[in-house]
């Protein structure tokens, strides 16, 4: 895959200080490159000392974990797109498999912080993935084509080529197992043919990554599977000299 995006997922890990901390040591074994994309998705109360710490590294993307679907208002505890962007971030993921199932989120909720993701001037990161029982019942292409629908639903057909989709089966988040680099690739088929049916022609440049336990090890099989467009990276990327291994895998 030409121009693949590493993605690091750091979930509620690394404060402000170890994010600095990390951040200096990244940067010492990560030189620019412009054949890939590196993007950190730092909690939101650390995102603005990670955008302190790559201002000489425009190459460096940032994104915030989470958005609400409204774009100002009385939801305590929530960050709009705006304020994310307001405090460095160009990308946000939307509908992480935890938002969705730990918290409850929907794929209606999701479909809305798409469109508002996109009025705050982020770049939206669509999450789809199916949970074990799911998959085994032979529903993964079903939950995945649901959750893009969903995901897509508000948002002009153009809007559609401007998207990143990431493609993480719940099952191997967190948990050891990974997709083999085959299975990855039939799933990856399938998102594309589907946002192609959302998007046109267009949606073929839209990056699709694969998540769910990425390490050292699987990176460059999993990336060089038909379709993987990159990696979106949890525990693998809170280390800085580990991550920096996989972002030159
Ligand atoms: P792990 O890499 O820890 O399995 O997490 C994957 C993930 O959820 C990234 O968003």
């Amino acid at each position: 895959m030409n121009n693949p995006v590493f993605a690091a997922n750091w979930k509620m890990n690394h404060g402000v200080a170890d994010a600095q901390a990390f951040m200096r040591q990244f940067l010492a074994h990560y030189a620019r490159a412009y054949d890939r994309s590196v993007m950190f998705f730092p909690s939101a109360l650390t995102l603005h000392a990670v955008h302190a710490a790559v201002r000489e590294r425009p190459d460096i993307k940032l994104g915030a974990q989470n958005i609400h679907w409204e774009d100002v208002g009385a939801f305590t505890g929530e960050n709009s797109a705006a304020i994310a962007r307001g405090a460095g971030a160009r990308y946000t993921l939307v509908g992480h498999s935890e938002r969705r199932h730990v918290f409850g989120e929907t794929d209606e909720q999701a479909g809305k912080k798409v469109a508002a993701a996109f009025r705050g001037g982020l770049t939206p990161m669509l999450c789809v993935g199916e949970k074990l029982d799911e998959r085994e019942r032979g529903d993964t292409v079903a939950v995945v084509v649901r959750q893009l629908r969903a995901g897509m639903a508000h948002i002009e057909k153009a809007q559609v080529a401007s998207c990143l989709v990431a493609y993480e089966p719940v099952w191997a988040i967190g948990t050891g197992k990974t997709a083999t680099p085959a299975d990855a690739a039939s799933v990856h088929a399938a998102i594309r043919a589907e946002l192609n049916a959302l998007g046109g022609d267009r949606a073929d440049s839209v990056p699709i990554l694969y998540g769910g336990s990425v390490n050292r090890g699987n990176a460059r099989a999993l990336l060089d599977a038909p379709e993987v467009g990159g990696l979106l990276v949890g525990g693998a990327s809170l280390d800085a000299d580990g991550w920096a291994a996989i972002c030159t895998t």
